[in-house]
């Protein structure tokens, strides 16, 4: 009997001795950091934001020099990215490829400590709609790089991957263990795999649990999250309580039944967005990542595996000039605004919730709107809108988004003020004819804010702002030489 208690006693002890390690070596939760936003934070601040809510490691998607300089011995862990429309050249080049490493990682690694640990090689380059369009150069691209990295003795501290969509695998039933690689690109996907393995490279893997509630009606929206949904999905004694287990899991078994049972894996995308659909608000968006969050931080992982797992969410901060292609969610995946602001209360795993950017410069509080004695009659409404919405931001409007209870009017004037902004704030940019004004007041209602675009330290560099400068410039010149 003393036995027995002694020896559940200290392989307790030794289970939580074994828990402690993992906990303590589980990093901080990763961000995708991406820049496709009219008026970005400059990369600065986003690297002082990150730090000041203990982010640890962050992903990119290029390897623009200004951004991984502002990463320089900033601690940080990097994935620098390789767009897909470089793929064709890098497949086709080992030079081209050798070029790429020097320029784009060895130079930064030497000169100076940014901490690069994986190059994405591609992003997300088999989703279905592409047709096909990477799938010869794919696998080169990835050869050609990991020879460049090879070459330049940095291969055992950066590695390969290929972040891909889960699309990439599938289940012929709700269970994990009848997952396997798409029939299209089997073959190709086991070559990747393989020469993943054989390179000591993890596999990268994009997650959706938002996407399968928004492509599917009646898929029970408990399901998405992590407060175990019942009854929980059996799958020969493992129990599913929430789609990413799953999806993750279906993974597990694709990977193990071609005899890649160990290949480790990266969730290279996670996250909710909070605007643009019916299902896209704060209370999910706050849900479903402080869910992922709260459990990856106890090191708890899936049924397949148990483990840590390792994650970068998606995204860091909102990026207002994505296609919307996917859907007018696209531009709302931040943690944060665009201007660095946070939309929700969470932690990311320092022991306080989120702070937001400091020092961020907003355009003068002036908004433009529709005339209170408009027509909204008048055959310019229509063209106004459409030419405003198309140039600037109206992924806020429409149904169930923050901006969704707005009356016609409230639409026009969500329209104009957007493509004003984005303009930021020139006059002739609120000149639509007889329609539109300026004013001071701020037109934002409840959730739904008319937002006012931030100074960017960059602007010079942009095209719009060149005349200006030039004439900057001249005045200047004009001064000095008198
Ligand atoms: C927005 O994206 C379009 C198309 O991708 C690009 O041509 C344009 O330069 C971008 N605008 C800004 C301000 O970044
Ligand atoms: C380095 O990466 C940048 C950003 O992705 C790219 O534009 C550039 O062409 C790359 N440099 C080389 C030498 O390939
Ligand atoms: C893929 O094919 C569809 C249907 O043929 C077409 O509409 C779409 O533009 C194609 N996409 C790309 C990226 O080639
Ligand atoms: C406002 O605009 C959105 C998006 O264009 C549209 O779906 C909605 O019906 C409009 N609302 C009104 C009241 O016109």
């Amino acid at each position: 009997m003393g036995l027995l208690v002694d020896a559940k006693l200290s392989s307790s002890l030794v289970f939580l001795l074994l828990n402690l390690l993992l906990v303590c070596s589980v990093n901080g939760i990763g961000v995708n950091w991406g820049t496709q936003a009219t008026h970005p934070l400059s990369p600065s601040k986003v690297v002082k934001l990150m730090k000041d809510n203990g982010i640890q490691k962050v992903k990119l998607f290029d390897a623009d020099p200004g951004i991984l300089s502002a990463l320089k011995k900033s601690g940080l862990q990097v994935m620098v990215g390789i767009p897909n429309d470089m793929l064709f050249t890098l497949a086709n080049s080992l030079q081209a490829a050798e070029k790429w490493v020097s320029k784009n990682v060895s130079a930064h690694v030497s000169s100076g400590g940014v901490d690069i640990r994986y190059v994405a090689v591609g992003n997300e380059p088999f989703l279905s709609t592409y047709n096909g369009t990477f799938e010869t150069t794919t696998l080169p691209a990835l050869q050609n790089i990991q020879a460049a990295l090879t070459k330049s003795g940095l291969s055992n501290r950066v590695k390969v991957t290929v972040p891909l969509n889960a699309d990439v695998y599938q289940s012929s039933s709700e269970k994990p263990s009848d997952g396997d690689f798409r029939t299209d690109i089997h073959d190709l996907m086991l070559q990747i795999v393989k020469f993943l393995n054989d390179n000591g490279a993890p596999f990268t893997v994009n997650i959706y649990p938002f996407l399968s509630l928004y492509e599917d009606a009646n898929f029970p929206v408990d399901y998405a999250f992590f407060n175990g949904f019942q009854p929980a999905i059996d799958d020969n004694g493992k129990a599913y309580e929430n789609v990413f287990d799953a999806n993750h899991d279906t993974l597990v078994w694709a990977l193990q039944k071609n005899g890649f049972g160990n290949l480790p894996i990266i969730v290279g995308e996670i996250g909710w967005p909070t605007d643009g659909d019916r299902n896209a608000n704060f209370l999910y968006a706050q849900k479903f990542n402080q869910g992922f969050i709260s459990r990856y931080a106890t090191g708890k992982g899936t049924p397949m595996r148990p483990g840590p797992i390792d994650a970068y969410l998606f995204s860091l901060i909102d990026e207002d000039n994505k296609s919307i292609q996917p859907g007018n969610f696209e531009r709302h995946w931040g943690v944060f605004y665009f201007d660095g602001q946070p939309k929700y209360e969470l932690n990311l795993g320092s022991n306080r919730g989120i702070i937001g950017a400091n020092g961020v410069e907003h355009l003068a509080k002036k908004w433009c709107v529709l005339k209170g004695n408009a027509n909204l009659n008048s055959d310019q409404v229509a063209p106004s809108v459409a030419y405003a919405c198309q140039n600037a931001d109206c992924t806020s409007l429409g149904y169930g988004t923050s901006c969704g209870n707005l009356d016609i009017k409230g639409n026009v004037s969500y329209a104009f003020n957007s493509y004003y902004q984005i303009n930021d704030q020139m006059d002739s940019a609120c000149k639509f004819p007889g329609l539109s004004m300026i004013t001071d007041k701020d037109p934002s209602v409840g959730n739904c804010r008319f937002k006012i675009m931030i100074q960017t330290d960059s602007a010079c560099m942009h095209g719009r702002f060149r005349p200006l400068g030039t004439l900057v410039l001249y005045v200047f010149l004009f001064y000095t030489m008198m």
